[in-house]
């Protein structure tokens, strides 16, 4: 059984976490918790992460319908992408959205986080794709982020911030220190010049060491590019999964990120 209120001071704890890392400004963010398979708590719309106490915390129903919340209190306007990824995601237990300040400037300047720069980075992230852009609070945010929900825990949203989740509270949350982590140190190499990358094999090394530990999750060493037929992923594939061998595991990332937009382009364009 679990204790509601222990998990609503930990909601608390962590929304003045990302305040206090500065990930988010005024009363942005959101985090919401799956408590069972539909009930989840959720932080209300309009207040500051930062300052929140275990009578601000909101619960909905796998819809995002409210099933209880004290007066004054709405569960977040960003409830329904919070609702697509529990829905897409059975193994997900904890979403977390903020606008940390690098990795929401990669997000404004349409950058993903592919480049392969350090170890922690690569074996927590793999990398971190775009969704496209969609008006706060409606369903073009889930439809975009949906896009990329099977195959990473980390996403970044176009011109507006970062999107992370996993199987607990503090997980997902960790997950997006990482992905600010990761987006300052790729920032800052590249005014030194550009960051000296991890080479294909390092990287296959890196994929290696995750798989061996058996961490959860959805990320890039899980995926074979040679079944994914220009579904979204980057870096490469240590072919040991579900390709038969037959995986040469050498298209670098910037090569298999190229690869992914040209096919989207073409099916687009209708051609
Ligand atoms: P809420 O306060 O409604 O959760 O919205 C904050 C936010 O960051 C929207 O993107």
């Amino acid at each position: 059984m679990v204790n509601e209120f222990e998990i609503k001071k930990q909601i608390c704890d962590i929304g003045k976490r990302i305040y206090n890392r500065g990930m988010v400004a005024n009363n942005d963010g959101n985090i919401s918790v799956k408590i069972s398979e539909n009930e989840f708590l959720c932080t209300p719309t309009g207040v500051s992460k930062g300052f929140m106490t275990p009578e601000f915390i909101c619960k909905v129903d796998a819809t995002g319908k409210v099933i209880q919340a004290n007066a004054g209190f709405k569960p977040s306007s960003e409830i329904k992408m919070h609702m697509r990824v529990y829905k897409e995601r059975p193994d997900v237990k904890s979403v977390v959205h903020a606008h940390p300040m690098y990795a929401t400037a990669f997000a404004i300047a349409g950058i993903p986080l592919t480049q392969p720069i350090m170890p922690e980075a690569v074996i927590a992230l793999g990398c971190v794709p775009i969704a496209k852009y969609g008006t706060p609070s409606t369903n073009e945010i889930p439809d975009a982020v949906s896009e990329y929900v099977q195959y990473f825990d980390a996403v970044l949203l176009e011109n507006h911030g970062a999107l992370t989740f996993s199987d607990s509270l503090l997980a997902a949350y960790n997950k997006m220190e990482s992905v600010e982590f990761y987006a300052q140190l790729l920032y800052l190499s590249r005014q030194l010049g550009g960051p000296k990358e991890l080479s294909d094999a390092q990287v296959q090394r890196l994929y290696e060491i995750r798989r061996q530990f058996g961490m959860t999750g959805k990320h890039p060493a899980n995926l074979c590019p040679n079944n994914k037929d220009g579904k979204p992923s980057c870096h490469n594939c240590g072919g040991k999964n579900s390709c038969s061998g037959n995986c040469g595991g050498s298209a670098n990332a910037s090569e298999e990120l190229v690869k992914n937009i040209t096919a989207k382009v073409i099916k687009e364009l209708g051609l």
